[in-house]
C-alpha cells in the first residue's frame, strides 16, 4: 500500500533507532562527548514512522523537536544508552545505531567542580565503554534470536570503505552506513552522502542529498531483509 507516494513497507514492524551522542561526566559541569546533532537519527525515526513502523528513538543529548509519532527515551551516558537500547531491542525487528557513542569514560567522576590549580592539571584516566552494536550482534549470534536487521553507522576520515568493511564484520551487523567526516562534512548539516555496506558484500552509494534520502535508502534495505 502506498500513502502519498510513501511505501508502507514497515507497517507492523517495530524498529529502534539511537540518535545523538553520549556524554560521559568528568564533573558536574563537564563531559567527554561526541559531535552529533541527532539530525540523522531523528530523520531515520520520522521516515520509519512514515513507512508505518512502530518506532522507539533512544535520544542521547538531542536538542531537536521530538519526531512525531515515535516514542522517545532520553539518555545521557553510554551506560544509559546501552540499557535503553538493549531493553527496547527485545522483540524489535530492526535496530539502527545512528548514535555517536563515547568510546571512553572517565574512571572517576568528581562530585564537585574541578578547580583550576597552579601547576600541572591532573590527568583524566579513561576506561573503555561497552560496544552496544557489537553486543547486539554477538547476542544474536549466540542466542539465535534478536532483531532481524542490525544496522550500524560509521563516520570515518580515512580509508572510509576499508574501515567500514572491517567494522561491519567486527560488529556482526547486517548493514553499515559509512560516511566521510571532517572539513565541514556531515555533522550538524541537513545533508549527507554515504555508502551502505551489506554483510553479503553488496554496497550502495547514496549521493549528497537530504538526510531523509539516506534514511529512506536505509529503510528500503532494511525492509528487503525483513
Ligand atoms: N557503537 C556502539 N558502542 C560503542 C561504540 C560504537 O554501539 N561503544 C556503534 C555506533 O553507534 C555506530 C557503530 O558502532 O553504529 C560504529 O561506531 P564507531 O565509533 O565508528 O566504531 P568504533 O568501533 O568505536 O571504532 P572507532 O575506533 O573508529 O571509533
Ligand atoms: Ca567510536
Amino acid at each position: 500500500a502506498v500513502l502519498r507516494g510513501v511505501p508502507r513497507d514497515l507497517a507492523g514492524r517495530r524498529v529502534v533507532v539511537s540518535a545523538g551522542g553520549t556524554r560521559e561526566a568528568i564533573d558536574p559541569v563537564r563531559f567527554i562527548g561526541n559531535r552529533s546533532s541527532g539530525l540523522q537519527g531523528y530523520s531515520l525515526a520520522r521516515t520509519a514512522v512514515a513507512r508505518g513502523a512502530e518506532v522507539t528513538v533512544i535520544a542521547a543529548n538531542v536538542a531537536l523537536p521530538d519526531p512525531a509519532g515515535a516514542k522517545v527515551v532520553r539518555v545521557e551516558s553510554t551506560a544509559e544508552l546501552r540499557e535503553a537500547v538493549l531493553s527496547a531491542s527485545d522483540g524489535a525487528d530492526a535496530v539502527v545505531m545512528a548514535a555517536a557513542v563515547a568510546d571512553f569514560r572517565p574512571v572517576a567522576r568528581s562530585d564537585s567542580k574541578i578547580k583550576k590549580t597552579s601547576g600541572e592539571p591532573e590527568p583524566i584516566h579513561l576506561a573503555e565503554n561497552p560496544d552496544i552494536l557489537a553486543e547486539l550482534g554477538a547476542r544474536r549470534a549466540a542466542e539465535g534470536q534478536g532483531p532481524s536487521v542490525i544496522v550500524g553507522f560509521a563516520a570515518e576520515t580515512d580509508n572510509v570503505l576499508a574501515n567500514g568493511r572491517d567494522k561491519l564484520a567486527r560488529k556482526g551487523c547486517d548493514l553499515l552506513v559509512v560516511n566521510q567526516v571532517g572539513e565541514g562534512l556531515a555533522f550538524g548539516r541537513p545533508d549527507n552522502a554515504a555508502t551502505i555496506l551489506s554483510a553479503d558484500g553488496a554496497s550502495a552509494y547514496v549521493p549528497l542529498g537530504p538526510k531523509d534520502d539516506l534514511s529512506d535508502a536505509v529503510w528500503s534495505l532494511v525492509s528487503a531483509r525483513l
